[in-house]
């Protein structure tokens, strides 16, 4: 019941930001919003989609080179509805899970097969049962070396990409660590760190727990429990489907209740506190925290519109006054004045700034 409860008061809030950044309020007001980031393999489309429900398009072919906006939405029958930032009236209306899964597949192929890249997004508004009332923006993997068919290019605008979400100071950033890796060599901690050096704003999800060597648990525990690289969000460690369970069609239902067994029974992992484990309590612990970021904001935020409004308010004042009133003579000659002191103002200073002519 405290949980339903949670779901209707989360709901109004993340719906208000995904509305506010659908207008664009973005690029002058920071929206709260979770970006997932990680190195290509990492576990990335794995964790989003036992998340959604949604599978990813993986593997061969196309690989993701654009932000994925996936709005998510509890109800009681399944809807979705796909588009590109590039066309945003070009809605396509989907019932199935397999439709979205094709419509990814194909916003990808329509932003993404020219350049191998686009600074557009694909944005998936999906209401469905099940899924929390949360909002994540899926990155493109992080791509730490050139290889075959990636141009130098696409690395940089991809890192562009990347630090444009992460610097972002109401983002938070959710990195996945393979358990199975040295953390000092994550590339999404090293980038998270350097725009969030004291990890306030820095989740850590700990992937491929069933691949860790064998007597190299410890290490991963220590991570988990916040010990070896410390973040304020701390962590949670979840179980998805191996290459091999995909090539055996284990459904995303058996590869849930796989998970919860596999650290139930788990000899190391069975023995801690339940909260750190499983995709279950990462949606849950996500939502929380979206939800928690977005009502401690709001007041900042609408201080900063008003803010942005009022020097709006100000610069068009000084202006001066419109010119609807006036016969065209009387706008000729204004219109002349205005480009008279304009460019006295450019050549009388260094730079020419607008705002010296105003
Ligand atoms: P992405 O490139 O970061 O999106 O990574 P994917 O989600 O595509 O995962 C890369 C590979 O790792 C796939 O073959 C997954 O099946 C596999 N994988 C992901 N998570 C796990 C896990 O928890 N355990 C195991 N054994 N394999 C995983
Ligand atoms: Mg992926
Ligand atoms: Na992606």
């Amino acid at each position: 019941a405290d949980l339903a409860h949670m779901e209707d008061l989360a709901r109004p809030l993340v719906e208000l930001a995904d509305k506010l950044r659908g207008r664009g309020l973005e690029k002058d007001v920071a929206i709260p919003q979770i970006a997932v980031v990680g190195d290509q393999s990492s576990g990335k489309s794995s964790v989003l989609e036992a998340i959604s429900g949604i599978p990813f398009p993986r593997g061969s072919g196309l690989v993701t080179r654009c932000a994925t906006e996936l709005r998510m939405q509890s109800a009681e029958r399944f809807l979705a509805r796909a588009y590109t930032t590039a066309a945003r009236d070009a809605v396509a209306t989907l019932t199935t899970v397999a439709a979205v899964e094709c419509a990814i597949a194909q916003l990808t192929e329509e932003l993404c097969s020219e350049q191998g890249f686009s600074a557009e997004s694909i944005v998936i508004q999906l209401a469905a049962p099940n899924i929390p009332n949360l909002t994540v923006i899926d990155l493109p993997g992080i791509v730490r070396t050139t290889t075959a068919g990636q141009s130098r290019s696409v690395m940089q605008q991809v890192d562009g990409l990347l630090r444009s979400y992460m610097k972002q100071p109401r983002t938070i950033m959710l990195v996945l660590v393979p358990s199975n890796q040295d953390v000092a060599t994550v590339g999404g901690l090293e980038l998270a760190a350097e725009h969030d050096p004291e990890g306030v704003r820095t989740m850590g999800v700990l992937t491929k727990p069933d691949l860790i060597n064998p007597g190299a648990e410890r290490e991963a525990v220590a991570v988990l429990l916040n010990e070896t690289k410390p973040l304020k969000l701390g962590y949670v460690m979840v179980k998805n489907r191996s290459h091999r369970d995909i090539a055996n069609d284990m459904s995303l239902a058996n590869a849930h209740a796989a998970e919860v067994a596999y650290f139930d029974e788990h000899c190391l992992f069975g023995a801690l506190d339940r909260a750190l484990f499983t995709v279950a309590n990462l949606k849950q612990r996500l939502s929380a925290l979206l939800v928690a970021r977005i009502r401690a904001e709001l007041p900042r935020m609408r201080a900063e519109i008003d803010e942005k409004l009022a020097a709006a308010r100000a610069d068009l004042v000084r202006l001066g006054p419109g010119f609807e009133r006036c016969s065209p003579e009387e706008k000729a000659a204004a219109m002349v004045e205005r480009i008279n002191a304009y460019s006295a103002c450019v050549a009388g200073s260094a730079n020419g700034r607008y705002s010296e002519w105003l």
